[in-house]
């Protein structure tokens, strides 16, 4: 074992020889080797072919983190596994979803945090077996652990942060509201979706494309009877403000003559099975080969096989299935169906009977497939199970770094369904298939600060729900708290009931107008944050008690933090005509319909009961803080950022660091972006007001509406020097 003191927040122990991890990258030049180990908050055990680590829970102790999971902000009393599976039934008793996020947070008089950079199976029976115990078992000898100590639990993530490099930043545009559904099929499908917007006038700056645009199914093609003249379609579209953006499958099509199938068997680019043959399992076209992308010759190839369509103009992908996820295996489905033929005219009985059918149910993501095949990891053969939460990360790793090569220059819109920490420094995540039930609005308030805390700032759900059928009220609810994450996307599955913004009655369709506009006049402040939390090392959503320490902040799981100046507490129930929020200290609260900013009133600390019509969001902005906005715009290319309202909460002195940039390339990587800062101080019932343009943003004027103690109100407009 090695003992490293990586600093004074972070100590990093080395059991084993890792697998292919990957999922930090620090510099270890200043780190320091310590000979004996310091005392540790939890027990470790090294066992025969396995890590327990242990840990007592006092009565007060909240655990926060594991990303993208299932239950509360706190994870005590649950049972959770990191392996990214799909299953798209999100109920409070799965242990685990797409992502593996093995970072956690525990809360106490010290607190701290610990990563476990593993690739395998690890179990957390967070004070579910015992109620006062924590224990965590790691399938393997070799693994890495990070222990985060000395700070606060913000402190300590940031400094988890920090490990993980540099963030993925999305393009500006893809800030703007997205709308999808498996699937707008044909060309006519996705010009009437866009009429609607057009139509209705709403806003929207990309559509969709699921599976059934691709030519049966195979990656990097397109069904030219579906989608005639496809890059001529994707660019009269771009001229519009509207982006295309397809999915792209972990599995490649068995087939003679398609060439990703071809060059990845001449160069044995697939994953194998026992016998060193190319592995076969199937889902969507059928039977599939699954690239093997631990490979980084694999990564190269695959990754550059994007410029087909990129080719065609497309600016965006989402990577799916790439858990991976298997229908069936060609063995067991034989076996399946030859219990089958047995019980033909048989007499099944409650046993017979359910074991037929739990066959034919366990055909999908059975998870003895996941040790049937293997990757090749610098000559070695490794079997897929103790690696595979690392596959559809560096399926999109391999996408992320294909594109550079493509446009080196250009920001990509890339995220992916499976994950582990390190993806965020190459794309975001979209959280699979949830359900159009009001419990995932907020399962998902609850999940957004842990993913962030994980290190994947660009994300967001499914909004209006996937699966099932939503009403014109759930969308509404779902999208007044979705169009606070970066991602902003409407999806919806085959044979549910249509969700777009229009798709309801005249009331709904003007509520989400107005919704979405809201979005628009939020993104100059959104994409600020956001952009702030990439080049900072930053999170974008957290948890109250991430800022506020006085105690009950950390009970409240129903409401978050949005950057520096905003708390939001979304209405995730149905027919609520309101919602109880705590205020952790005297904030401004705006009931925002859209942009304009009519009704604000200044809420003292403490608990309180706010009413909400169907349209009105509650947006909280904290003291001394500044809210930045832009007039909303049908897409972002046309936002005009060079007037500015700046809603202000202002008792005595608040100053608001606007980021920006060009949105699309990455020059701000060499520095080109501005900061525009706007300070207000309040003094002798006066508001003085310097706005200083550190780069070349174009801002001429700002409207300012300052709100200030016993809720004084000031409007005024100033001009600015260009
Ligand atoms: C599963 C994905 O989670 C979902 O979003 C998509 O619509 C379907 N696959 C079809 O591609």
């Amino acid at each position: 074992m090695k003992i490293i003191k990586v600093n004074n927040h972070c100590l990093w122990l080395r059991y084993g020889q890792p697998i292919a991890t990957e999922s930090l990258a620090f510099d270890t030049q200043n780190t320091e080797e310590l000979s004996a180990l310091p005392s540790l908050p939890v027990k470790i055990e090294i066992m025969e072919n396995k890590i327990k680590l242990s840990f007592g829970l006092d009565e007060a102790a909240k655990v926060f983190g594991l990303g993208q999971n299932v239950r509360g902000m706190n994870k005590r009393g649950g049972l959770y596994e990191s392996f990214c599976t799909d299953d798209p039934i999100h109920t409070p008793d799965k242990k685990s979803l797409y992502g593996a996020h093995n970072f956690l947070l525990i809360t106490g008089e010290k607190p701290f945090g610990l990563f476990i950079d593993y690739p395998g199976k690890i179990i957390y029976d967070i004070g579910y077996t015992l109620h006062d115990e924590m224990n965590i078992t790691i399938s393997d000898i070799n693994a890495d652990l990070f222990i985060f100590q000395n700070g606060t639990l913000k402190e300590l993530t940031l400094s988890f942060r920090s490990l993980m490099g540099n963030s993925y930043a999305a393009p500006k545009w893809a800030f703007g509201y997205q709308q999808s559904r498996w699937s707008y099929g044909t060309k006519e499908e996705v010009d009437r979706i866009i009429s609607g917007f057009e139509e209705n006038e709403i806003p929207c700056d990309a559509v969709y494309l699921d599976i059934d645009y691709m030519d049966d199914f195979k990656d990097f093609t397109v069904d030219e009877q579906k989608f005639p003249k496809f890059e001529e379609y994707v660019r009269e579209l771009k001229n519009k403000g509207i982006r295309l953006i397809p999915i792209i499958d972990a599995g490649v099509k068995i087939e003679e003559g398609y060439d990703v199938y071809e060059e990845g068997v001449e160069n044995q680019y697939f994953c194998l099975n026992s016998q060193q043959e190319p592995f076969v399992a199937a889902v969507w076209p059928g039977k599939v080969h699954f690239p093997d992308f631990l490979n980084p010759e694999v990564r190269r190839w695959f990754g550059l096989k994007y410029k087909t369509l990129v080719d065609m103009g497309v600016e965006g992908f989402w990577n799916d299935m790439n858990e991976p996820s298997i229908f069936y295996t060609e063995d067991r489905l034989q076996r399946t169906i030859d219990m089958a033929k047995k019980s033909e005219g048989e007499n099944l009985n409650i046993h017979s009977f359910f074991e037929l059918t739990h066959a034919f149910k366990s055909l999908f993501n059975h998870p003895d497939d996941y040790q049937k095949f293997y990757h090749q990891i610098e000559g070695t053969l490794i079997n897929h199970k103790s690696v595979h939460n690392l596959y559809g990360y560096n399926m999109t790793r391999s996408a992320a770094e294909g594109l550079e090569k493509i446009d080196p220059n250009r920001r990509f819109l890339l995220f992916s369904r499976a994950s582990t920490v390190g993806l965020g420094r190459y794309a975001g995540i979209w959280t699979g298939d949830n359900y159009s039930w009001w419990e995932h609005i907020l399962l998902h308030l609850q999940m957004m600060p842990a993913i962030n805390q994980c290190g994947i700032l660009y994300t967001g759900a499914d909004t209006g729900g996937f699966s099932g059928n939503a009403n014109g009220q759930l969308l509404v609810r779902w999208s007044q708290f979705s169009l606070f994450s970066p991602l902003f996307r409407n999806h919806s599955a085959l044979n549910t009931r249509a969700q777009e913004p229009f798709a309801f009655d005249e009331t709904i369709t003007r509520i989400m107008r107005n919704v979405i506009k809201l979005r628009y006049a939020l993104i100059p402040y959104l994409y600020s944050e956001y952009m702030k939390s990439v080049t900072q090392h930053g999170v974008y959503f957290m948890p109250l008690c991430f800022a506020f320490e006085d105690g009950f902040s950390s009970e409240v799981d129903d409401q978050m933090l949005v950057g520096e100046s905003l708390m939001v507490a979304p209405v995730y129930r149905e027919n609520a005509k309101g919602r109880y929020v705590y205020v952790p200290e005297d904030m401004l609260m705006w009931k925002a319909v859209t942009d304009k900013i009519e009704k604000t009133e200044i809420m003292k600390k403490g608990i309180h009961y706010v009413d909400l019509s169907l349209e009105e969001v509650p947006i909280f902005i904290k003291k001394n803080s500044l809210l930045i906005l832009a007039r909303p715009a049908m897409n972002v290319d046309n936002l005009d950022l060079g007037e500015l309202t700046v809603l202000g909460y202002v008792t005595d002195e608040a100053t608001y660091i606007y980021y920006d940039d060009d949105g699309i390339t990455r020059n701000y990587e060499r520095g080109d972006y501005s900061e525009v800062i706007i300070k207000v101080v309040y003094e002798h019932n006066q508001y003085t007001v310097t706005i200083k343009n550190n780069g070349n943003h174009t801002l001429r004027k700002v409207n300012l509406i300052l709100v200030g103690p016993d809720d004084s109100r000031e409007e005024r407009e100033l001009l600015i020097d260009q």
